[in-house]
């Protein structure tokens, strides 16, 4: 089979060599790895159609991966014979519709690279997340991300307007057209957006632009309370383009580490908000940020956790949606389960406060399981999901029963069956792989 995946993609894209499948085989967090029969690197979307079509018949699993950013373990595989197929190669073109203001994008586009086309355009393409400069479209579209920008212009799903997959047949979905209006039963393409790899592989997504909205005011605000935060936040719904919590120990903890300046004040929490329109009336002292140098310090406080805290040893982590009057009941729920747990330091809680959406991290811990189950249970009591915006992937498979009905478990599979009859695609992703 390696032989006939070379004919297709040629010998310096078929890579089988294990220092070379290395940074292919470990995903982002360290947690995941797998060992597979080959990376290979498509470069056009007939390739991949060709690979599709040779691993299908062979029963062998194929493992999708853009910029391998996933938080959840999707993007490598298990312990069954599979590729991994990089489609961070599919970068042949970039094409922009003036009458609609919307760009097809081959999957393997950085979204930091369509940010900057849209700029070019005079306008935005409003995804943004740390991981900008190496995830890929096409990852963005499978994992539906969220990121810092859903407040004002909601998750990936909302600016997707079109896509194209290859089938493990090497069938082509396509509805890239772009209509406005397309009344026409169901959209099945749409369901790639979200499936984490396991009904096929996208090769072009059609995404919309929109005039910018310009940040006119960033301030980092000492809120002493996620309701306080909640508080400042709901007048100014119009206004905020982010609204990003942090603990203030975490922050001058991070802020020690690369030398930033710690931030004073009494206080537990840090609001990062960032607006247009007029300026809101801001305590005394809040940080208004006066120049390009004071941005970037206030994001890298925000965008630092997932970095530091990934490097700190045993550390896990837990991205969950409440609905937002409930955030104060979690951060309480949370607390209690840990205090019974362990020590607080090492609990870290930050992220999109006004999605309802926060990112639990727990480090030194040896055995987090019991922590995490708890959490969950918590999270599902509160009429939360037990994923906000990083996907089920291999890490919360066994959590997918606690928050779909058998009806919901049983459609989802009907799905992935009629796209995947064989199951080759990403198994263990989603549904767990032992029932
Ligand atoms: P990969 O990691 O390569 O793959 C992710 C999943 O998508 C896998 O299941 C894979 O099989 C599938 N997939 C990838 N490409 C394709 C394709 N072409 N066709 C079919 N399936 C495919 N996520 C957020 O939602 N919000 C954030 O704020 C955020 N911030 C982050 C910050 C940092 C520093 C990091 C490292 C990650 C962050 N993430 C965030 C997670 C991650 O960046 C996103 O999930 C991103 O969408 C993954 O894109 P990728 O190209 O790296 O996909
Ligand atoms: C973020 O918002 O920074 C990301 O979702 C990553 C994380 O959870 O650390
Ligand atoms: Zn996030």
């Amino acid at each position: 089979m390696i032989s006939k995946l070379k004919e297709i993609v040629g010998d310096n894209h078929v890579l089988t060599d294990s220092t070379l499948i290395a940074p292919y085989a470990n995903d982002w967090t360290d947690h995941f790895q797998s060992s597979p029969m080959a990376v290979v690197r498509a470069t056009n979307r007939e390739q991949v159609a060709e690979i599709l079509k040779v691993c299908n018949q062979n029963h062998v699993s194929v493992v999708p991966q853009g910029g391998n950013t996933g938080l959840v373990g999707g993007s490598v595989g298990g312990e069954f014979p599979h590729i991994i197929l990089s489609t961070k190669t599919l970068r042949n073109e970039l094409v922009f519709d003036e009458s609609t203001n919307q760009v097809i994008s081959d999957a393997g586009f950085t979204l930091g690279e369509i940010q900057k086309f849209a700029v070019e355009k005079g306008l935005e393409y409003n995804v943004d997340l740390g991981a900008r400069d190496a995830a890929t479209i096409g990852g963005t579209v499978a994992t539906n991300a969220g990121g810092m920008r859903v407040v004002a212009h909601g998750m990936t799903s909302a600016h997707v307007v079109g896509i194209e997959m290859v089938l493990p047949t090497g069938e082509f979905l396509n509805n890239l057209s772009g209509l406005p209006k397309n009344n026409t039963g169901f959209d099945v393409t749409r369901m790639a957006v979200g499936s984490e790899g396991t009904l096929g592989v996208i090769t072009r997504v059609r995404l919309q632009l929109h005039l910018p909205r310009n940040t006119e005011w960033t301030v980092l605000l000492p809120v002493s309370s996620i309701d306080d935060a909640i508080r400042f936040c709901r007048p100014l719904a119009s206004q905020i383009l982010a609204a990003e919590l942090m603990e203030t120990d975490s922050i001058n903890e991070i802020a020690a580490s690369n030398g930033s300046p710690q931030l004073s004040g009494r206080t537990d929490w840090w609001l990062l908000i960032e607006g247009d329109g007029e300026q809101p009336q801001i305590p005394e002292n809040a940080l208004l940020a006066l120049d390009v140098s004071d941005l970037a310090r206030f994001w890298s406080y925000r965008e630092s956790h997932t970095g530091y805290i990934n490097r700190l040893p045993n550390s896990i982590k837990i991205d969950v949606c409440v609905p937002v009057d409930s955030l104060s009941e979690f951060i309480k729920g949370v607390k209690s389960i840990w205090s019974n747990y362990g020590a607080q330091k090492d609990l870290w809680i930050f992220g999109h406060v006004m999605d309802g959406n926060l990112h639990l991290a727990i480090s030194n811990c040896i055995d987090p399981s019991p922590v995490i189950d708890a959490v969950m249970e918590l999270v599902v009591n509160l009429n939360g999901a037990i994923s906000a915006e990083h996907g089920i992937g291999r890490a919360k498979t066994k959590y997918l029963k606690d928050v779909k009905t058998p009806f919901e478990i049983n459609t989802m599979r009907n799905v992935k069956k009629a796209f995947d009859p064989n199951g080759i695609m990403n198994p263990g992703v989603i549904f767990p792989l032992d029932n």
